[in-house]
């Protein structure tokens, strides 16, 4: 595997001077950061039905709510984390497993990248110097999101995008490969930033796998090179045991480190002579998750717990991200709720929350879901549907809020114009 060695060649002076590389993403209507920031705030109410506790779930259009947030002294740079799944530019409506409308998704091409990039400027503004965002986006829309996100966060900023596996393979009909990718843009405020490294934890076979040699005392170990990319001038550049770094390479420790560690029996020397350093098994607690996510696919057999919202997202996906990139108590603000996913795994994992969905179905959704949970999806053709839900531990530390009622007359959304404003009774028979 070539490994490239960084360029010391200067960079260009405009990628010096400012966040991005030098490139825009050009479009007709594109507004100027300050006429966004501009938005008035939307004011709120609690519904006095949902009134118990801090973390806060908006039924509303999120860029008002984005801007009060903005303007709350609690909230405005202390989010640590935003996962958004926004709609995807699909021009298409989305309903419930039960019919229901749930959510429109007309706005494509700029009107879209406009729509999104307004709230993610917002988003920007509100996050902690150590915080992070994950967009998620399918293929039609993520290239051009790697630029605005470049434009908004700085290239620097930039982490990962992360291809994850959405489903099982399809039956395409149509003259091109199976589309069973989505992707995350991960970027963070600043270069300093939460970070708790996932890992896939070892299971046998894998161990078995991966670490082929044992040693006489059973410690299974595998062999990697002791030397690394990169011609060096100091100690690590100079002879080690009389032998030189091979050409373009230096030896990955000073000389002393290294007669350390083959006096510990870390070096393994082959017949010709060469040194390679001995990994321990035991010394791994699992392989760093990398940046094509397999094992995450939203729900895919009829036993997986399920709400029955469209493109609604697989909670152990949620959980991956929530403990990289947060820490218990940090406040996480998911501003396209759905069914709640973000929210009920924030719960889970002693983080607070701040949700916002503009549909009405959405908040009837996440409303059920915390008091009663999540259905098998094979359970949603059974007429017996109190049997069928999960031991649940109801969600109740939340504050529903809506907009004030001289607004709710008006209360229409780039979304969901076709909704209207309507006051909720939970009802479990309507779900
Ligand atoms: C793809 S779904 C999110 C699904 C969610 N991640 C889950 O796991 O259930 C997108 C959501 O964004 C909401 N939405 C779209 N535009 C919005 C807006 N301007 N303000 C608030 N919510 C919006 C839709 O109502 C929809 O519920």
């Amino acid at each position: 595997m070539a490994v490239p060695i960084p360029s010391k060649s200067k960079q260009s002076k405009s990628s010096q001077d400012s966040n991005n590389q030098g490139f825009r993403l050009e479009y007709t209507n594109k507004k100027t950061k300050e006429e966004i920031l501009a938005q008035a705030a939307g004011n709120y109410q609690p519904n006095p039905n949902y009134t118990r506790g801090e973390n806060r779930l908006y039924h509303a259009d999120n860029l008002p709510v984005l801007a009060s947030l903005l303007a709350d002294d609690r909230v405005s740079g202390k989010v640590k984390l935003v996962y958004i799944d926004p709609p995807f530019a699909t021009a298409s409506s989305f309903e419930s497993r039960k019919q229901k409308h749930a959510y429109n998704d007309h706005l494509v091409g700029a009107d879209f990248v406009e729509s999104l990039r307004e709230r993610l400027i917002f988003i920007h503004n509100l996050l902690a110097d150590d915080g992070s965002l994950y967009l998620h986006l399918d293929g039609r829309m993520v290239f051009h999101f790697r630029i605005i996100l470049d434009e908004i966060f700085g290239e620097k900023n930039f982490r990962s995008c992360i291809t994850r596996k959405k489903c099982n393979p399809k039956n395409y009909t149509r003259k091109t490969y199976g589309n069973v990718s989505d992707y995350l843009l991960f970027y963070t405020k600043s270069d300093t930033y939460v970070w708790n490294r996932p890992v896939e934890i070892w299971d046998e076979a894998k161990i078995l796998k991966e670490y082929q040699y044992t040693e006489s005392d059973g410690r299974r170990y595998k062999k990697v090179p002791v030397h690394a990319p990169g011609v060096r001038n100091g100690e690590t550049g100079k002879e080690w045991k009389g032998k030189l770094p091979p050409p373009g390479k230096h030896w990955q420790y000073i000389p002393k480190t290294l007669d350390e560690m083959d006096a510990r029996g870390e070096i393994y020397w082959s017949a010709t002579g060469n040194p390679r350093r001995k990994i321990y098994a035991e010394n791994s607690i699992g392989v760093p998750v990398q940046d094509i996510w397999l094992d995450m696919r939203d729900a895919h057999n009829q036993n997986i717990h399920i709400t029955g919202y469209p493109t609604e997202k697989n909670p152990a996906l949620l959980a991956r991200i929530i403990n990289a990139s947060s820490n218990p108590d940090d406040l996480i603000l998911d501003c396209y709720a759905g069914s709640g996913t973000t929210l009920v795994t924030a719960t889970a994992l002693n983080r607070r929350w701040i949700g916002v969905d503009s549909s009405n179905e959405a908040i009837r959704t996440i409303l059920h879901r915390f008091e009663l949970g999540s259905e098998r999806m094979g359970d949603f053709i059974n007429t017996d549907k109190q049997a069928s839900l999960s031991t649940h531990i109801p969600i109740i530390d939340f504050t529903l809020y809506e907009p004030e009622p001289h607004l709710q007359a008006n209360h229409t959304t780039n979304t969901n114009k076709s909704n209207g404003y309507e006051a909720y009774q939970l009802s479990l028979l309507d779900l």
